[in-house]
């Protein structure tokens, strides 16, 4: 079994990829840190192949999918992607289309393609990493909330389409809360609550993919607050998301993203 990982050179994707080889998987790690996957090819060993990419530009994103092709890849984790706080007029322009680029059109380009293939032979498994922040509007981190929705939303409907065509093939979509990773320093936040860990949430989003599961919604609390938003209007829950991150200010007061 082989499985391409994107964002594995940190947080929750280079579990993800060190949890697969434990349980006998084949590996293709992506990520621009080149010193990194060669460390991840060391440590995790047979089998393991690396291509360095930054998946914000479109012709990366086509060339690791040319790299694997042919290779039999049965299981695609779309994790790469990151988060910019700040005020949406005040956001670094330039930073933030290039997360869309990221968290949005490598994340569907990448879906599409493998799905074709999956679809093909009947058989695999895709793990889109979205978060709890695709249930709701994120004032203070507005972009990056819009581009989970799209993360999320994209997921649920192909998990119908697949239904309804009794496909094998299977969709996973992964929402944590906060989990400790390197994912707070870029976004410029830190966490008003209790971060989960990596591992958990690896392994959690795991299980739920091997069992065929849309949901994957780690820790009770953000579970039960992905179900009781539904019953709040929009703009309260947006209210109440931007005291939430209001209170994960870093301590100079503004988030690593704004205007430069
Ligand atoms: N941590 C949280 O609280 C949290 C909560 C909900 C959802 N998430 C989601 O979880 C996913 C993983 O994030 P994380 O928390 O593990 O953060 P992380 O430790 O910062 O990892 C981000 C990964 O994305 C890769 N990446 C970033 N920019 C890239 C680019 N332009 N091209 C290719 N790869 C790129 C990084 O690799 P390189 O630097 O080597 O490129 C790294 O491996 C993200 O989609 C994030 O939105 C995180």
């Amino acid at each position: 079994m082989k499985a391409l990982v994107t964002g594995a050179t940190s947080g929750i994707g280079q579990s993800i990829a060190r949890k697969l080889a434990k349980r006998g998987w084949e590996l293709i790690l992506t990520g621009r840190n080149e010193d990194m996957l060669r460390e991840m090819q060391k440590t995790i060993g047979k089998g393991t192949e690396i291509i360095a990419a930054d998946l914000s530009k479109r012709e990366e994103v086509f060339r690791v999918y040319e790299f694997c092709k042919g290779k039999d890849v049965d299981m695609l984790v779309n994790n790469a992607g990151y988060g910019l706080f700040g005020k949406f007029d005040e956001t670094d322009m330039n930073d933030e289309l290039a997360m869309i680029d990221l968290n949005v059109t490598a994340l569907h380009i990448l879906t599409k393609l493998f799905l074709r293939d999956f679809k093909r032979r009947d058989y695999g498994t895709i793990l889109n990493v979205a978060s709890v922040a695709g249930f709701m509007p994120g004032p203070l981190m507005a972009a990056y909330y819009a581009s989970k929705n799209y993360v999320l939303k994209l997921s649920i409907a192909i998990y119908e389409e697949l239904r309804r065509d009794k496909s094998n093939v299977t969709i996973t979509v992964l929402c944590p809360g906060p989990v400790a990773t390197n994912f707070n320093n870029r976004a410029g936040v830190s966490f008003s609550v209790k971060p989960i860990t990596a591992d958990y949430a690896a392994e959690y989003a795991l299980h739920k993919a091997f069992t065929g599961k849309l949901f994957a919604i780690p820790g009770l609390t953000v579970k039960l607050g992905a179900f009781a938003q539904r019953f709040v209007p929009y703009k309260l829950v947006s209210a109440i998301v931007y005291n939430v991150q209001q209170a994960k200010k870093t301590s100079d007061g503004q988030g690593k993203a704004l205007k430069k």
